[in-house]
């Protein structure tokens, strides 16, 4: 596909079988009718965006879709992770069924993670599994949550715990959309960037390092590398391992402490990469605490968590048992197994490890850890 773009059109293809697909990286990507020009055909396509992203980029989109689709439904839904939620997805439900679409219907998610998680779970199941197109807006979504076909909404008692593996049929990431997006909101992108370096590729880590502050800046060259490489290491590991029987858990690093901090503190206090963030270092202290990495690895990824303005230390969850809260919280996760909390670590940098440690030691860490 040739783009109109100021920026070579970067593709990368995620290898499943009959399930790969393309991610297209690139500017002025989202309102090109070029872009979707492969996509199945079907009567109607219905976009589901949110209160902040609709007024922003669903005009542009639904444009670009009228060349391909006799009907095009746009479902806006309301803002934040709160609405990650039963009663939400509800809603894009009600929009398929008021508009009579049919099994052919492709769905697009236009927003960052919240909406792509909960697009991608309706789509697997709306009468058993329609097609759907993923159109991240975040940086966050870009690098990670549009990839892969994790899919879900979060439960009062834990993070993204009803969903489905559910692929996409393509993912279009216009790096223009994150021209709008707000400073808090491209740190927290930052977060699932910089963890592909400590996972698997420690040159990565070096270039953010080199390049944090042209990230920071909102530097086209400089985010159009940072998704690339970012989608290419996901895309190394799911096509390993799609529904995460082993390598896939990988990606988690940093999540298992930064998803208690989501659920601990209420969905929506911190950021689901300000989690990570914090996690991160988190997890990088169990590491070391456990002989794998040395203090200066610890110190190293501190400071570069720090530099792109994410939190590195944990809040209190209880003034009575913060360790103990926390640990309770972590139990609640789906690594876990029978009530054993698996932690992501770093066994060396560059190589990520899943194993369990003892909770004295875990306490150790989240006393030291947070503030
Ligand atoms: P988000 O979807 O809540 O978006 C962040 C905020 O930015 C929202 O207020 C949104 O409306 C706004 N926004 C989005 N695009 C914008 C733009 N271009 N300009 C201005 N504002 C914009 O949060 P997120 O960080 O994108 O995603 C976090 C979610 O992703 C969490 O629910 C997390 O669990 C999930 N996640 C899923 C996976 C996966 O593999 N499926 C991976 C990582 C995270
Ligand atoms: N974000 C973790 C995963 O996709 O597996």
């Amino acid at each position: 596909m040739q783009a109109n773009s100021s920026l070579p059109l970067a593709q990368v293809q995620i290898s499943l079988a009959e399930r790969s697909y393309s991610i297209f990286i690139g500017s002025k990507l989202l309102g090109q009718a070029l872009t979707y020009q492969h996509l199945p055909k079907a009567a109607t396509a219905l976009v589901v965006s949110n209160t902040t992203v609709a007024p922003l980029y669903a005009a542009q989109l639904t444009q670009a879709l009228q060349s391909h689709y006799a009907k095009v439904v746009l479902v806006t839904l309301p803002d934040g992770e709160v609405f990650k939620d039963w009663p939400t997805l509800q809603l894009i439900f009600d929009g398929l069924l008021e508009n009579g679409c049919d099994r052919k219907t492709v769905l697009f998610a236009l927003g960052g993670g919240v909406v792509g998680d909960m697009t991608g779970f309706a789509a697997a199941s709306y009468m058993r599994g329609v097609p759907f197109v993923q159109v991240p807006t975040t940086l966050l979504a870009q690098v990670d949550s549009s990839v892969g076909g994790k899919t879900a909404i979060n439960h009062p008692l834990g993070k993204n715990m009803i969903g489905a593996f559910y692929q996409p049929v393509q993912v279009v990431c216009d790096l223009d959309a994150l021209q709008t997006l707000p400073d808090r909101e491209l740190s927290a992108g930052l977060a699932e960037v910089i963890k592909y370096g400590p996972i698997a590729d420690m040159a990565f880590l070096e270039w953010i390092e080199a390049n944090l502050n042209a990230l920071l800046a909102k530097e086209p060259t400089a985010l159009a590398h940072a998704i690339r490489r970012s989608c290419e290491i996901k895309a190394w590991v799911v096509g390993q391992d799609e529904r995460e029987s082993g390598l896939r858990a990988i990606l988690n690093f940093g999540h298992t402490f930064g998803h208690a901090v989501e659920s601990g503190l209420g969905y929506g206090q911190w950021l689901h990469g300000e989690g990570v963030g914090c996690g991160m270092v988190m997890a990088a202290h169990l590491s070391q605490r456990l002989g794998l990495v040395d203090s200066a690895f610890v110190e190293r990824l501190t400071t570069l968590v720090q530099r792109a303005g994410l939190p590195v230390k944990g809040p209190i969850l209880s003034a009575t048992d913060n360790a103990g809260r926390y640990l309770d919280l972590m139990r609640i996760d789906k690594k876990s197994e029978a009530g054993e909390i698996r932690f992501v670590l770093i066994d060396g940098p560059g190589k990520a490890v899943v194993r369990a440690a003892a909770d004295a030691l875990v306490r150790e860490v989240i006393d030291a850890c947070c503030a």
